[in-house]
């Protein structure tokens, strides 16, 4: 019974989030009285991404920038039962920033973002806000359909990006701690671990931040649901929100 219930909390963990179990919970008339919420990710950094080669495999697909007309497409491939909000989302991402994709007999396969001026790392109940100098470049979600995962799409997208990038001299990622395949090909590709970045929430009022730079040994906390970031050079500035 309670492996069934984890089961149906992973569940809809990976299709919506904590917001979708709150709000599961809510409707069964079960909102916890208490909840504790604890999401950690690391960033990492491409010093020269004009450095980046492509695999030695040469790629049996495609790589283009997605259109408004992909957002369907893109969304049905990497979320199962996709709420409006993901299709707001996609649509606003390829509307304002830029996104690329992997094709394969004009199936879309692969695909992913690319920000410049701004990023936001989506947290629950709030977001890590990172301002980007002309010289950074922030790679949002990136995602291959399973059937093609091993074969070289990602790192085939990314030496795409930094040469079409080539004139930014940084590349930023974020990947979930717990997202082991997501870190190995980021690792694999040649980023190098930059920062940690968590964040406490206790029942959605009060979120502790809490932000490490291994270099500087920075360490710094906030009180607030969304934290303002700027990456420079090797050194990650917190701003405490106003
Ligand atoms: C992460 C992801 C995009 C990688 O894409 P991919 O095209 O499969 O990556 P590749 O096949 O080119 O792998 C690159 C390297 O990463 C490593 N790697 C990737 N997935 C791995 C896994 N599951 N186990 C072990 N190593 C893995 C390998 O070392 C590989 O290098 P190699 O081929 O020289 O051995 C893909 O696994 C994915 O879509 N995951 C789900 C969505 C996701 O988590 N996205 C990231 C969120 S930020």
């Amino acid at each position: 019974m309670i492996l069934n219930q984890l089961n149906l909390a992973r569940k809809y963990y990976r299709d919506g989030g904590m917001p979708l179990i709150l709000h599961t919970l809510s409707q069964k008339k079960k909102f916890p009285k208490f909840l504790i919420h604890y999401q950690a990710v690391d960033i990492y950094y491409y010093p020269n991404p004009e450095d980046i080669r492509p695999p030695k495999r040469s790629p049996s697909f495609q790589i283009t920038q997605a259109e408004a007309t992909d957002c369907h497409e893109l969304v049905s491939l990497a979320w199962t039962n996709p709420s409006d909000a993901i299709y707001d989302r996609m649509n606003k991402i390829l509307r304002s920033q830029i996104v690329y994709k992997a094709t394969k007999n004009n199936k879309i396969i692969g695909f992913l973002e690319v920000y410049k001026n701004e990023y936001s790392i989506p947290f629950t109940f709030g977001c890590a806000y990172f301002s980007l100098d002309k010289n950074q470049i922030f790679l949002g979600y990136g995602f291959v359909q399973e059937t093609y995962r091993m074969k070289g799409v990602f790192p085939h997208l990314l030496s795409h990006i930094s040469q079409i990038f080539s004139h930014n001299s940084e590349f930023y990622t974020y990947i979930d701690i717990h997202n082991t395949p997501s870190i190995l090909a980021t690792k694999r590709a040649g980023f190098k671990h930059f920062s940690h970045l968590s964040k406490l929430t206790l029942i959605k009022k009060l979120s502790y931040w809490s932000c490490k730079k291994k270099l500087l040994g920075t360490d710094c906390s906030t009180g607030s649901r969304i934290a303002f970031f700027s990456l420079k050079s090797h050194d990650l500035h917190i701003t405490p929100p106003q």
